[in-house]
């Protein structure tokens, strides 16, 4: 089953200045920046930075087969619709990028196609439009959830989507022109807050108003972004229909009971979001959708869906059959009793026809891992070896760049991927120390918590007692041979190592500077800047050490000096009454021994570095391995350390 990403934007690399063809201002206009970036404007304002994954579809395409995704579904922007422009004006425009995204498809080797955009406040435009899009190739519309004041319940939109469901046109509706403005000039609430309850309040109306009861059950319609907040607040909107009249409108049925006749994307980036979702929307409603290549989307397209614990059928119906349903596709069998290895990464490039989509597959090695799964789950779904541990899901992510392939790349992403695979575990358990932590603070006299955060911190030390040796792998490749490929990596570095960095933040070194590494990773970087705000596994231990009554919490006038040496001297008096604080003393000891082993790490990183590329700079812009001396000062514990000067015998 070829995987479909049915939420993707693009932009064409130019198109006529709209203001001037209309006499009206502020339309969007593209300026191109430098090399493969650019900037849309609306008037003089900087709406979003964009890339060449917009335009350029080659880009695209490698991106795709790098995310092992089959075809995509381009639709434009929001800011495109012009609903509250001149009918004629928003008509012109949509045409004008109508045809941009056919001939965009037209270079996608037959692996992109699209929606159409329409100008929704005149609805027989709108109408026409849509069929002579149909006509030329388009699979349906995208259309914005509201115009102006009208909702989706609007009598002239129904009537659109009765045509949409005659012409057999799927419909993707997009939040946009999001509510409140005003109480969302900042923070890009309005993505965060206002796009999520702007698709609520669509399908709330669709379903109380009595739409739903009146539209064509043959109406393919889905919703961005998981449908917003609708999943999640459906209980709420559910007690409401069962108890007042008032909020059940003129729907015939439950708000449940619609939950057959719409589909949403998967944009919700959490695992359990996802989860969730589905429990409520049923495996056969929910679409990988990923907003890419926008700032807000999906970073590693399908990484959500694929790295999730739903079975394998669902993954496989997520990933690309419910496409196949919503754009009204025929379905594609997997060949039965199929078993392919895992892709070689050239071979992901070649392309074959697969006459479902109309477009090109991959390579059905690509398919692999949904093949596999899928027998699997067909087989009475028995869980097996390779099923729970999602052997193929992880075979099949690594993507060498160099071309020819270079025999040692593989060992560099291997390496890189299992100090990740550490790094995840060290976060769980590290989290796991904290939460022990904390629950001494709340009952001292327990011993419990000590002792587990104890048990957990000894993991902590034998994981990066493995994560220093590891680096003798890497080091079995020659410089020579790293070299012939190290090119081929940047700007990709090591600084953009976001779970190095939790661990840095989650153990107590903060340093807000290194979140400019991940600004192009918003999820990323909000996790860090989550993990920067919240206490630190140092800051629990002392205010564990202050429930204990061992540290008196500090004078409000306090230096950081001040404070520094009475958290050294609590530690000081934990080793003085041994016979009492065993087990304090065994945590301060393991997180002195996790210390000093990171610090190990840095130092044979360096040697590592040295060894491979001399005092070359780093792919990341710093000067390489002199830059890196530095870091080797850089303690998580350092009142673990001061104390040590004070002890005696
Ligand atoms: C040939 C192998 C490697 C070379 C040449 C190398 C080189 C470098 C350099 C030069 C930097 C400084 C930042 C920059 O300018 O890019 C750096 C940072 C970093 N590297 Fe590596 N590296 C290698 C392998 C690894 C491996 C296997 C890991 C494992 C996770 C790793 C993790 C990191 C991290 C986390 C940083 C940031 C350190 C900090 O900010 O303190 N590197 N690396």
């Amino acid at each position: 089953m070829p995987v479909t990403d049915i939420h993707t934007h693009f932009f064409p690399e130019s198109w006529p200045d709209l203001a001037a063809r209309f006499g009206t201002p502020d339309w969007p206009w593209i300026k191109h920046t430098e090399p493969g970036k650019a900037v849309i404007m609306i008037g003089n304002r900087v709406f979003r930075n964009i890339t060449s994954a917009c335009w350029d579809m080659n880009v695209r395409l490698e991106q795709m087969d790098r995310n092992g995704v089959d075809s995509q579904i381009i639709s434009a922007t929001p800011v495109l619709f012009g609903y509250n422009r001149e009918p004629q004006h928003a008509l012109d425009c949509a045409r004008l990028f109508n045809d941009a995204a056919l001939d965009l498809c037209a270079r996608g080797k037959g692996r992109l196609r699209a929606l159409c955009q329409v100008p929704l406040q005149d609805i027989d435009a709108s109408c026409a439009e849509l069929t002579r899009c149909m006509r030329a190739g388009h699979l349906g519309a995208q259309i914005g959830n509201h115009v102006g004041d009208k909702n989706l319940d609007d009598p002239g939109i129904l009537t659109f989507l009765h045509h949409c469901a005659d012409q057999g046109a799927a419909v993707l509706v997009h939040p946009w022109d999001m509510m409140a403005a005003q109480r969302m000039p900042k923070y890009m609430m309005p993505w965060t807050v206002g796009m999520p309850a702007e698709t609520q309040l669509s399908l709330v109306t669709l379903i109380v108003s009595g739409a739903f009861d009146r539209l064509p059950a043959s109406l393919r319609i889905c919703f961005a972004h998981g449908g917003g907040s609708f999943a999640f607040l459906l209980g709420r909107l559910q007690n409401a229909w069962q108890h007042h009249e008032v909020a059940r409108g003129v729907s015939e049925f439950p708000p449940n009971h619609y939950l057959s006749r719409f589909y949403v994307d998967s944009a919700v980036f959490d695992e359990r979001t996802l989860q969730f979702l589905v429990e409520i929307m049923g495996s056969d409603r929910v679409l990988l959708g990923s907003d890419y290549p926008f700032p807000l989307g999906e970073e590693r397209v399908g990484a959500l869906i694929r790295g999730s614990r739903l079975t394998a059928e669902m993954k496989t119906k997520l990933l690309g059959a419910n496409a196949q349903s919503w754009l009204g596709l025929p379905q594609v069998a997997t060949p039965s009793g199929e078993k392919q290895s895992p892709p070689a990464p050239a071979a992901a490039k070649t392309t074959q026809t697969n006459s479902s989509l109309g477009c090109p597959a991959r390579s059905t090695a690509d398919n692999t891992s949904v093949a596999s799964n899928n027998d699997d789950a067909q087989s009475g779904k028995k869980l097996t070896y390779s099923s729970y541990l999602q052997v193929p899901e992880l075979l099949r992510l690594q993507h060498p760049e160099s071309s020819p392939e270079h025999h040692d790349e593989l060992l560099f992403i291997i390496v890189h991927q299992t100090y990740e695979l550490w790094f995840k575990e060290l976060l769980h358990d590290l989290d796991a120390v904290v939460a022990n932590l904390r629950a001494t603070c709340d009952n001292p006299t327990s011993r419990d918590g000590v002792y587990e955060a104890a048990r957990l911190l000894r993991r902590c030390t034998e994981i990066m007692r493995v994560l220093v040796e590891q680096f003798t792998i890497l080091e079995t490749m020659l410089p020579t041979h790293f070299l012939a490929f190290r090119e081929k990596l940047a700007p990709a570095s090591g600084f953009q190592s976001e779970q190095f960095r939790e661990l840095e933040f989650l153990c107590g070194l903060k340093d807000e500077k290194m979140l400019r590494y991940h600004e192009l990773t918003p999820e990323t970087h909000a996790i860090l800047f989550r993990r920067l705000r919240e206490d630190s596994l140092r800051d629990v231990f002392f205010k564990a050490l202050e429930a204990l009554g061992t540290l008196k919490p500090p004078a409000a006038t306090a230096t950081e000096e001040e404070k520094f040496q009475a958290r050294a001297k609590a530690i000081h008096a934990l080793y003085r009454d041994e016979r009492h604080h065993r087990d304090w003393i065994d945590v301060c000891e393991r997180l002195t021994e996790f210390d000093e082993l990171v610090v190990s790490w840095r130092l044979r990183h360096i040697q590592m570095v040295e060894r491979t590329i001399g005092i070359r700079m780093g792919t990341g812009g710093s000067a390489g391995s002199s830059y890196l001396k530095l870091t080797l000062e850089k303690k998580f514990f350092p009142e673990l350390w001061e104390a040590r000067t004070y002890l005696e015998g």
